[in-house]
């Protein structure tokens, strides 16, 4: 019989597929979307029930671990948590070296790697699964404490710890926007929409950061090292970066005039580059399932704040507009997760340059998740094909005759 796995080895049989539209990596049990349908599940469970009635930390073990946690469990693993959200003082020294303008993703992507130094032990590609399940905690519990290190840098001001009588969510924003020795309380509805964006952002199947992370851990690397690389891959504009530059946009429109119609017409020119950012998705053609939540909860929040921003009188404008213009509905372009979400941290109060960085942090779980499921699953190590076409065996000129 003839054995197509061999035949493709030996005899050059190459499947070409750039950017991946049409190729599956893996097998995974761990997220399902139907891109058409507009259906986003995390291993069976409804994003709109999890939005709903979950918290960030319960689908972070749905995720990693398969299944939702008793209470007991969930109690045990927010515990766990808490006790390791402090990191190391040592750490603050590579916060003492970034310039003070450095990009918060790129911070963030060096101080997850440099995680790895402390913890030497995660190194071991045949660590046992108690230490395995450190590294996890570990992540979980001190991305938060890192990324609010770093907002506190951008300020110049003091870094404000850990609390361990806080939950998850009150904590990171005590430690984002509280003081040293003043703590910040958080109205409900302004924790909900944290924990829905963390949730809504958990996990999205083999996109760029994902599958940079599988890829990477493929290699037997550690755990901290791929996911400092999915940092990597998230923080580009056509991916994660692309919260950041929705509120950029909104805000060039808005110094241009505030003509959306203007820049509708740019994104449909195709003799021009720009791009309508928030709009449109590799996979959702139809509508993005999380968007729908999150505008509501975009709306919740911009009410109960009271917020009055003319950007985001913009982006109503512009989402009117492209949702009735025959360009948009043609192409299936629908504002996607990062139109609202972008809307929803500026009114909280975050610099535009640490939107990708909390996407990172809703992105950790799913990361996390996958990188264990390749392991699990023993997957061989990543190493796509290419097809060659450059010159041909040519003669070597010494540079004299060049
Ligand atoms: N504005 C204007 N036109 C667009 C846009 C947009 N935002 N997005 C796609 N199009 C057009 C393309 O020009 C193309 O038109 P054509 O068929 O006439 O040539 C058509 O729609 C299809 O676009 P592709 O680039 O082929 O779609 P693809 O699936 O490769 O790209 C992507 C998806 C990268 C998200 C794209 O829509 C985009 O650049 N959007 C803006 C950036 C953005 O919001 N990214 C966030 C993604 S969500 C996330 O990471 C959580």
């Amino acid at each position: 019989a003839l054995d197509i796995s061999k035949l493709r080895d030996q005899s050059g049989y190459i499947t070409l597929d750039p950017g991946f539209k049409n190729t599956g990596s893996t097998k995974s049990a761990i997220t399902f979307l139907d891109g058409e349908k507009g259906i986003l599940q995390y291993r069976g469970y409804a994003i709109e029930d999890l939005a709903e009635k979950s918290t960030f930390l319960e689908v972070a073990y749905l995720l990693i671990y398969g299944d939702l946690p008793s209470k007991d469990v969930l109690e045990k693993f927010r515990a766990d948590i808490r006790a390791q959200m402090m990191i190391h003082e040592d750490m603050k020294n590579f916060f003492t070296g970034f310039p003070s303008k450095s990009h918060p993703m790129g911070q963030l992507s060096c101080l997850v790697g440099v995680l790895s130094s402390f913890y030497p032990e995660s190194l071991n590609p045949n660590q046992t699964e108690e230490e395995e399940n450190k590294t996890i905690i570990n992540l979980l519990a001190k991305m938060p404490t890192i990324v609010s290190w770093i907002q506190k840098k951008s300020l110049g001001h003091p870094v404000v710890y850990p609390k361990n009588n806080f939950g998850y969510i009150e904590n990171f924003l005590n430690m984002i926007f509280g003081e040293v020795n003043q703590e910040k309380t958080f109205d409900p509805l302004i924790i909900d929409a944290m924990h829905k964006l963390l949730i809504l952002h958990a996990d999205h199947e083999q996109n760029c950061s994902t599958s940079t992370v599988r890829m990477v851990g493929s290699s037997n690397a550690n755990m901290y090292a791929s996911i400092s690389a999915g940092i990597n891959a998230l923080w580009g504009p056509l991916h994660g970066g692309a919260n950041q530059a929705v509120i950029e946009m909104l805000e060039a429109i808005k110094a241009d005039g505030g003509d959306a119609d203007k820049y509708l017409a740019k994104a449909k020119d195709k003799n021009d580059p720009f791009r309508l950012m928030g709009f449109g998705h590799r996979v959702y053609k139809n509508f993005d399932p999380r968007a729908k939540i999150i505008k509501k909860a975009c709306d919740d929040v911009l009410e109960k704040l009271g917020v009055n921003d003319p950007v985001l009188d913009i982006a109503k404008r512009l989402e009117e507009a492209a949702l009735n213009d025959q360009y948009f509905i043609d192409r299936k372009l629908y504002p996607n997760v990062d139109f609202y979400s972008g809307i929803i941290y500026r009114a909280l109060g975050f610099n535009s340059d640490m939107f990708t960085v909390l996407f990172a942090l809703g992105r950790l779980p799913g990361w996390i998740a996958q990188w264990k499921e390749m392991r699990d699953n023993k997957e061989p190590i990543g190493r796509p094909r290419q097809v060659y076409i450059g010159e041909t065996l040519r003669p070597y000129v010494p540079i004299s005759e060049r």
